[in-house]
């Protein structure tokens, strides 16, 4: 039996987080909810996705819109063995006594803060620890960026300190309300948030992270400088590990992938799966360098799906069979188009 899957919050990730849903076989969307009618409402609605009403919505904004509604998020929520929780940043904390009281299982997002999960998660770092979890926070695009690069340069080299400068874009973009248009804000809280976050997952990593703001709504880039305990001989080494790994995609030199303007127009290109995304980590061959054992590269986050895949194996995690941690990625992305190592 398909285990069934609610979406409470159907904007940026909660659309997709749907749609990957959908592509699952293991997995049946029961739902997803808006607070109001819009396009995305519509779209809703002619994916055949029922709608619930979330939040201060009411039934009848979305009737006169001409909308059908199936319910009320409790409606919504007592159809589901599991809920995944893409509500507004702090909404899924409120969200959370609702499950509770439901005793239905959750998947929380990024924007909460940790507490609000037993466990924080990103696949390819902790899959056994959501295993059978009620609630499971997947973290935020650029901890599961980090997280990710973490993972592999740990298992492969060892890390004794990570230094990485996160270069966040300004907004998402259909955020047309957001800024800044012009101007660099540095993030005066030193160090950042997320190396704290990725230690929700790797609690003994010693990192720092700085951040700043620009005006670009394509994607983070993240410059990291990372030393190693066990460096290999050449860079070639690294490279290969990160080529190996899934969830990775690395442009090579001759490609003339610039920046993110090129990622993501090879994303709209490629477009293999639901949506014209980027869900892996791209890093750049000719943008990396070893000396010694420092280890310098940088990596782009498209922050609007790089959580996607990421919410598929919390579920498996927390209440699928017994799927390995490579199994449920395999699986997951295979649905979702997104290339295997080497392919
Ligand atoms: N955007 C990113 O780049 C990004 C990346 C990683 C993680 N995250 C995290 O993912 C979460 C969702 O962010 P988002 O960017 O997808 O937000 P969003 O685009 O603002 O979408 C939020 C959705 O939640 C709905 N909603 C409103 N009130 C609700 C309620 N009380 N209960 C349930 N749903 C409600 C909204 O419906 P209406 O539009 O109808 O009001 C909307 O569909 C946040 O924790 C965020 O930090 C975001």
């Amino acid at each position: 039996m398909p285990i069934k899957v609610a979406v409470n919050g159907y904007g940026t990730i909660g659309k997709r987080v749907a749609d990957a849903v959908a592509r699952q076989p293991d997995l049946r969307l029961v739902g997803v909810s808006k607070s109001r009618p819009n396009y995305e409402a519509e779209i809703a609605r002619s994916k055949g996705y029922p709608l619930f009403v979330a939040g201060s919505g009411t039934t009848a904004a979305f009737e006169s819109a001409g909308l059908n509604v199936a319910g009320s998020v409790s409606d919504l929520v007592r159809a589901a063995d599991i809920v995944i929780d893409c509500a507004p940043e702090s909404v899924g904390r409120e969200n959370a006594k609702l499950y509770g009281s439901a005793g239905v299982p959750a998947v929380f997002q990024g924007g909460e803060k940790s507490d609000v999960a037993e466990v924080s998660f990103s696949a390819l770092a902790n899959f056994e620890a959501a295993r059978g979890k009620k609630r499971v926070r997947v973290v935020s695009c650029n901890t599961t960026g980090l997280a990710r690069s973490v993972a592999v340069l740990r298992s492969g080299f060892g890390v004794d300190h990570w230094e990485a400068t996160l270069v966040r874009r300004a907004a998402d973009p259909a955020e047309s309300e957001r800024g800044p248009i012009n101007g660099i804000l540095p993030s005066f809280k030193i160090p950042s948030h997320h190396g704290p976050d990725v230690r929700t997952i790797f609690p003994d990593l010693s990192i720092t992270t700085t951040a700043l703001v620009v005006p670009t709504t394509l994607m983070h880039v993240h410059v990291n400088h990372v030393r190693l305990s066990k460096p290999p001989a050449s860079i070639q080494a690294v490279l290969e590990r990160f080529r190996a790994t899934p969830r990775f995609h690395v442009f090579r030199e001759w490609e003339g992938v610039d920046g993110t303007p090129q990622v993501m127009e090879y994303a709209r290109d490629r477009a293999t799966g639901a949506r014209a995304d980027m869900m892996e980590n791209v890093l750049w061959e000719h943008g990396m360098r070893l000396e010694g054992p420092d280890l310098y590269f940088f990596q782009a986050i498209h922050q609007e799906s790089i959580v996607v895949p990421e919410n598929i194996d919390a579920v498996r995690a927390m209440l699928g069979g017994r799927e390995s941690a490579a199994a449920s990625i395999e699986m997951t992305d295979r649905n979702l188009g997104i290339p295997r190592p080497g392919a």
